[in-house]
Formats: structure tokens, sequence, C-alpha cells
């Protein structure tokens, strides 16, 4: 079962600014909920209670989201606005949260390895805030398919998508021999790959599910594209020591670190969630 979950939130946001000049792009509210609080949401769905941040500096307001505030609840206790809280203080009471940082901006790949004494010796899942996804209506979230393919076949998993092929310069982008129901099996990535050297329009998305070997490969990993350590590349040696599978989930995935993106995820949050 996997119990822990990684989440890398010690980026910038450039993208954002100045909306991320003092406040962390993985608390931009969509609708009225903090994007990183739908990752837990996500995670808490797949059987997930033990997060682990990857923090940098000006990255505070994280911690204190997942944190109680007492006076806050003693302001507001009998007023109807009690139940807004009521959430947030649920996944507090229920898991555990903890912090470590970050302090060089590396890459994805040092980032997770910057969480590795959160983790342990135990498989684990990373979730990147700014992609947000969801379930198809009624159906699992998409940490929760990948952990039952994780519990079937016992290793490393990334969510992927199609992407229109002029856009595989924005992702990791992964070749493999499909198995079954978008299952495949991978003998080729590349991170961020111009259009004409990408192997196919397959595009990881920001769902991980890592044994956790994978951190002596990162370790041994050198800098790839712009000279960070790429999960990616991590991920092909273990591909080609063992086994990585992608998976197509079923659902939705919102690109949030973008302005388009973050606009229809509100809209959408808003319509099917919020109003309905
Ligand atoms: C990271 C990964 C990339 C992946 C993407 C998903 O890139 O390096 O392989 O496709 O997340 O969102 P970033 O978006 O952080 O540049």
């Amino acid at each position: 079962m996997i119990k822990k979950c990684l989440f890398p939130v010690a980026g910038y946001g450039t993208r954002f600014l100045p909306a991320t000049k003092a406040m962390p792009k993985e608390m931009l509210p969509v609708v009225n909920k903090p994007l990183v609080q739908y990752g837990v949401e996500e995670a808490v769905e797949a059987g997930i209670d033990d997060f682990g941040f990857v923090t940098g500096r000006g990255k505070r307001a994280i911690a204190d989201h997942f944190d109680i505030s007492y006076e806050l609840e003693t302001q507001i206790k009998g007023s109807g606005k009690e139940e807004l809280l009521s959430s947030i203080r649920n996944l507090i009471d229920n898991n555990r949260f903890a912090f470590t940082r970050q302090n060089e901006m590396k890459g994805l790949g040092h980032a997770i390895l910057s969480g590795r004494n959160l983790i342990g010796d135990n498989p684990f899942a990373v979730v990147l805030a700014d992609d947000l996804c969801m379930g198809d209506e009624g159906g699992p979230g998409v940490l929760a398919q990948m952990a039952e393919l994780y519990n079937q076949f016992r290793c490393s998993i990334v969510a992927i998508q199609e992407v229109p092929p002029e856009e595989t310069n924005k992702y990791g982008v992964i070749a493999g021999e499909h198995m079954k129901d978008g299952l495949y099996r991978i003998s080729d990535m590349v991170e961020k790959p111009a259009p004409e050297d990408a192997p196919t329009n397959l595009a990881i998305i920001g769902r991980y599910i890592l044994t956790p070997d994978i951190f002596e490969i990162i370790e041994n990993t050198p800098p790839g594209k712009n000279g960070e350590v790429q999960i990616t590349d991590a991920l092909l040696t273990q591909a080609k020591k063992g086994c990585v599978l992608a998976y197509k989930f079923k659902g939705k995935r919102f690109d949030c670190g973008s302005i388009d993106g973050f606009v229809e995820a509100t809209n959408y949050v808003y319509q099917n969630i919020y109003k309905a």
C-alpha cells in the first residue's frame, strides 16, 4: 500500500507574478480552496495519510495551512462560518504533515531527493500541485487509479496524457510498449524534447508513484535538461534496470501552472463542484 506522498513545492511560480511575489503559487485558490489542498485530498482518497513537503524560502503559508489556527477557530466558533474550515481541519486531524527544505533549485529530481528523509525506505507518491487532476465523475481520482496499479505491479508509475505534438517541449515524454487499457511499459523517456525529437506525444503529468530505490538512482543521475537533475532521467535508468509503467489515467487534468489552465480549472470547479 502507498501511505506516503511527497509534494515538491519549492518552485517560484514566476508565471503568476505579481500574485506569487509574497505568496506560494501552491496557495493560489481555485474557487475557495488552495491548489495544494486539492492535491492532498486526491492523495487521501488514494489511501495516503503521511505527507512530506519539500519547501523553500517564502513558503511558510503552506505549513501554516496544514496546521491548526486556534485563534481563527475561536473567533468563528458558533458562527455559520465554522463549516468553511471543516475540510482542512479534517485533513489536519487525520493525517501527518512534515516539512523539509530544498535550499538550492537544482530540478525536480533534486527536489525529490531532498525529501528522502521524510520518505525512508517506502514506495511513495509524488504530486505536483500545479497539475489539478480530477477522476471521471463518480470514478476514482488519478492517484487512487495509480495506487491500485502499484498494488498489482509493484514498480514506479508515471501518469501520462496525450498532448498536441507542438507542446512536447513542456513535458517529459515517454515511449513504450502498450500492455493494456492505457498502460505502457516504458522503453524511452525524454525531458522536454522539441517536437521533432519527441518519441511520441505521451506527456508525463504531475503524478508519480516511485519505489524507494529511485533515491540512489537520482544521486547518480547527472544534471540533464537546463542543467537540472531530472526525475525523467532517473526514471529512464530505473526503466532500463527493471520496469517503469506509464498510465493514461481516466479523468481530467488542468495545467494550473499556466494562466489559461488556471482559469479553465476555476470555471470547471465553480460549475461542477462549487455550484453543483
Ligand atoms: C515537470 C517534469 C516534467 C513533467 C511536468 C508535469 O516539469 O520535469 O517531466 O512532464 O513536470 O507537469 P515542470 O512542469 O516542473 O517544468
